[in-house]
């Protein structure tokens, strides 16, 4: 790694260059079941994983999205507590941790739960507000929000999440009308229904959910052994055990990301309570500072001493009432309580594809804290400084 120079006594280290390769056929292809904006890539949190904790720990990650970290600490042989407040991300991490044994698993309660979803009345379909609609052929949504329903009424995680998967794009394997993947906008204006007919039709659900599953089980799905709790909380009223071995989590990218409108299609599918899907996301000074402290309050004092905790988080474009960059305020705090310490702060540039929008407020880089609880017993921890309280962020 080479050393990124900063002002201070501590230095962020640039991100090994293999941290930028795709990953390889050797990581699950449930990590595609569906997108996320803000995802971490699984080659980052399984080298974060194996560096810093030992097979049968319990790792926790509270903020979870689509379950990263909870599948790669599962996968490589780590106990896992993740939760996350969002629907999406409950739904999509409990279908990575429990998905059905086999393909044939999977294609047989494919063709159940469809079964019974013809049998479903028409009432979600005609109460679907016309922001909805815009996105479907009528004939196609009817037979998606029916299968829907059904897939949450018999709580079937694994099918809504490849439902989920599918149901926005412009390929021919999505459900939707031309549209783009990872925030639902439609498209179109690129392929204007007078030019691309074809794009504009009736899209069958059964042949793209089993060309879905069968994407889902290319990689072998080996069922995880060790145990794994997936619950849906808020950080603020998450609780923990006592003793937590490390904390990996990314969290929310304050001012830069929006996961309720930037998932608002998806979310809508799962939730149809929710009034407002279109908030711009605004300055959320107050926001971070909520953030923080509840990870320190609920979450940290769960970890043992000797703990570690990995905070991946976004760098945003600081705007005008955000006076102190997130990783400043999470570093203050860690070390502040007086029983952290930073071992180590990466730092590591997002390149394009993995943004959610190109330019503007969107998150350019990624900090990696990792601090270390101190542990009384253990003079070779007690005796260490508050190293890192001069990182220059
Ligand atoms: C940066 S994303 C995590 C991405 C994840 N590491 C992945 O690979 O998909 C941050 C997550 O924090 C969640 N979140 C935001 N506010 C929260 C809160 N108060 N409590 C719990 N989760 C929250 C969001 O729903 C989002 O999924």
């Amino acid at each position: 790694m080479n050393a990124n120079t900063v002002t201070g006594e501590f230095t962020f280290t640039d991100a090994p260059a293999h941290w930028a390769d795709k990953a390889d056929k050797s990581f699950s292809s449930l990590h595609q079941l569906s997108p996320y904006i803000g995802k971490l890539k699984p080659n980052i949190a399984r080298e974060l994983i194996v560096t810093y904790t030992q097979p049968g720990q319990l790792v926790v990650d509270p903020f979870c999205g689509s379950g990263t970290v909870p599948l790669e600490a599962i996968l490589t042989g780590r106990e896992v507590i993740a939760s996350d407040s969002n629907p999406y991300a409950f739904v999509l991490t409990k279908a990575k941790l429990s998905p059905p044994a086999s393909l044939t698993d999977a294609l047989s309660q494919l063709e159940d739960v469809y079964e019974k979803s013809t049998g479903r009345s028409d009432e979600s379909f005609i109460s679907a507000p016309d922001w909805v609609r815009s996105f479907f052929h009528p004939d196609s949504f009817r037979e998606l929000i029916k299968f829907a329903d059904e897939c949450l009424e018999s709580r079937n995680w694994f099918l809504l999440s490849c439902l989920l998967g599918i149901l926005h794009h412009q390929r021919p394997g999505f459900l939707s009308y031309p549209s783009s993947h990872l925030v639902p906008y439609l498209r179109d204006k690129k392929y204007p229904k007078s030019e691309f007919p074809e794009m504009y039709e009736y899209r069958a659900l059964l042949p793209r959910m089993r060309a879905k599953l069968t994407r889902a089980f290319k990689s072998s799905t080996e069922s995880p052994t060790s145990s794994c709790v997936v619950k849906k909380s808020s950080i603020e009223g998450l609780i923990l055990p006592g003793m937590v071995d490390a904390i990996i989590t990314s969290p929310p990218y304050m001012n830069a990301l929006d996961y309720r409108r930037d998932n608002r299609l998806r979310l809508w599918i799962l939730d149809r309570s929710t009034q407002d899907y279109f908030t711009e996301p605004t300055d959320k000074a107050k926001g971070l500072e909520t953030m923080v402290s509840s990870l320190v309050n609920h979450a940290l004092s769960s970890l043992k001493p000797g703990g570690i905790v990995i905070l991946v988080v976004g760098e945003t474009v600081i705007r005008k009432r955000t006076k102190t960059h997130p990783s400043r305020s999470y570093i203050d705090a860690l070390l502040s309580t007086g029983i952290f310490r930073l071992i180590s702060a990466i730092r590591d540039n997002i390149p394009d594809i993995r943004r959610s929008r190109k330019a503007g407020a969107a998150t350019k880089a990624e900090h990696i804290l990792v601090f270390q609880k101190i542990d009384d017993q253990d003079p070779s921890l007690s005796n260490l400084s508050q190293a890192g309280a001069a990182v220059a962020v």
